[in-house]
C-alpha cells in the first residue's frame, strides 16, 4: 500500500558536483499535502537538493523516492506529469512567446507537439491567469522585465498540472505585492487542491508564515527540521546563519518574526560584524 505521509523521500542521498561533495547523505521525508520550506545558506545545497529530488540530478549514492518508487526508474515524462520544478535560474528563451513557452508546460501530457485538447487550453489560460500573465501573453520573454518573467516560468509550472510543486526562490525578483500574490496562490494551491509544495526561500519571514515545515539545510547536511515555530529560533540563526537576531510574534498572524540586526563572524559568536555605526 501506499505510504500516505510522504510523498517524496531521499535516502541517504550523497551529490558531488565537480570535485566537490554538495549533499552529505541527505534523508528526509516531504509530507503530502503540505507546504515545506528549505531554508540555509548560500551554497547550502537547496537548489541542489530540490533538483534531486525532481530527478534532474542523479545522486552518487542512495535513492530519491516518489510515492515509494525510484524516481531514478521513471522517464522524464512520468516524473514531469507529477512534479514541476521552477529553477532557480530559468534560462533564457530567445524567440519565445509569453504563452509558447506556459504551453511547453503541457508537453508532459502532449508530447511535444501541439496544445490539443481543451483540457490543455484551460490549463494554460488558468495559469496565465493565476499569475497575473494574462495581459503580455503575446510578448517576447526577452522582453518582459525580471519580475514578470518570473511570474510566467511559475505559470508555465501551473499549467503542468502536477501534484508537486518545487520552487526555488519564487519570490526573487518580485515587488512586495507580488511576491505576496505569489505566496498566496501557492498557498491557495495547497490548500484548495492538495498540492505538495516544497519551496528553497531566504525570507525566514516567508518561510515562518507560508510553511507548515522547515528544513534547515547547512554544509549539504539537514540540520533541523520542524514547524517554524521549534525551528525559528536565535540559537539556530546564529549556528546556522551566522546572525543575531531578535524573534518577535507577529500581531497579524501569530507567527514568528525574526529581525537580525548582526552579523557574527569567524568562530566566536560573541564578535559583532565591526561595523560600528555611522561614521560621523
Ligand atoms: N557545477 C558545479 N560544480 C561544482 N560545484 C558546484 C556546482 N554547482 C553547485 N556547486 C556548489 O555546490 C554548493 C551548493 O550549491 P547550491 O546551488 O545547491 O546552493 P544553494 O543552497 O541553493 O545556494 P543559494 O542560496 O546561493 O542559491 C555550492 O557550494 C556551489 O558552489
Ligand atoms: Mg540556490
Amino acid at each position: 500500500m501506499m505510504r500516505d505521509t510522504a510523498v517524496l523521500d531521499a535516502q541517504a542521498v550523497s551529490v558531488r558536483l565537480g570535485k566537490s561533495p554538495v549533499l552529505n547523505e541527505v534523508t528526509l521525508s516531504i509530507p503530502r499535502g503540505m507546504v515545506t520550506a528549505i531554508i540555509g545558506p548560500n551554497g547550502s545545497g537547496k537548489s541542489t537538493l530540490l533538483r534531486t529530488l525532481a530527478r534532474l540530478l542523479r545522486p552518487e549514492t542512495g535513492a530519491v523516492l516518489l510515492d515509494g518508487a525510484a524516481i531514478a526508474r521513471m522517464s522524464p515524462g512520468q516524473v514531469a506529469r507529477q512534479i514541476a520544478t521552477l529553477p532557480q535560474s530559468p534560462g533564457a528563451v530567445p524567440g519565445m512567446t509569453v504563452q509558447e513557452l506556459v504551453e511547453t508546460g503541457r508537453y508532459p501530457h502532449t508530447g511535444p507537439l501541439r496544445i490539443r485538447s481543451d483540457r490543455d487550453r484551460a490549463a494554460v489560460e488558468r495559469a496565465l491567469e493565476l499569475t497575473s500573465s494574462s495581459s503580455f501573453r503575446h510578448r517576447l520573454m526577452d522582453s518582459l522585465s525580471g519580475g514578470e518573467r518570473q511570474r510566467v516560468w511559475i505559470a508555465l509550472a501551473l499549467a503542468q498540472e502536477p501534484r508537486i510543486l518545487l520552487l526555488d526562490e519564487p519570490t526573487t525578483f518580485l515587488d512586495v505585492n507580488h511576491q505576496i500574490q505569489a505566496l498566496n496562490l501557492i498557498q491557495a494551491l495547497n490548500r484548495e487542491h492538495g498540492l505538495t509544495v516544497v519551496m528553497a526561500l531566504h525570507d525566514l519571514n516567508q518561510a515562518s508564515q507560508y510553511a507548515e515545515r522547515l528544513m534547515v539545510l547547512h554544509g549539504g547536511r539537514i540540520v533541523e527540521e520542524g514547524p517554524p515555530t521549534a525551528v525559528i529560533r536565535e540559537d539556530m540563526l546564529a549556528s546556522v546563519f551566522n546572525v543575531r537576531a531578535h524573534i518577535s510574534v507577529s500581531p497579524i498572524d501569530g507567527a514568528l518574526l525574526c529581525y537580525p540586526y548582526a552579523a557574527l563572524t569567524g568562530e566566536d559568536d560573541g564578535v559583532d560584524s565591526g561595523f560600528a555605526g555611522p561614521v560621523s
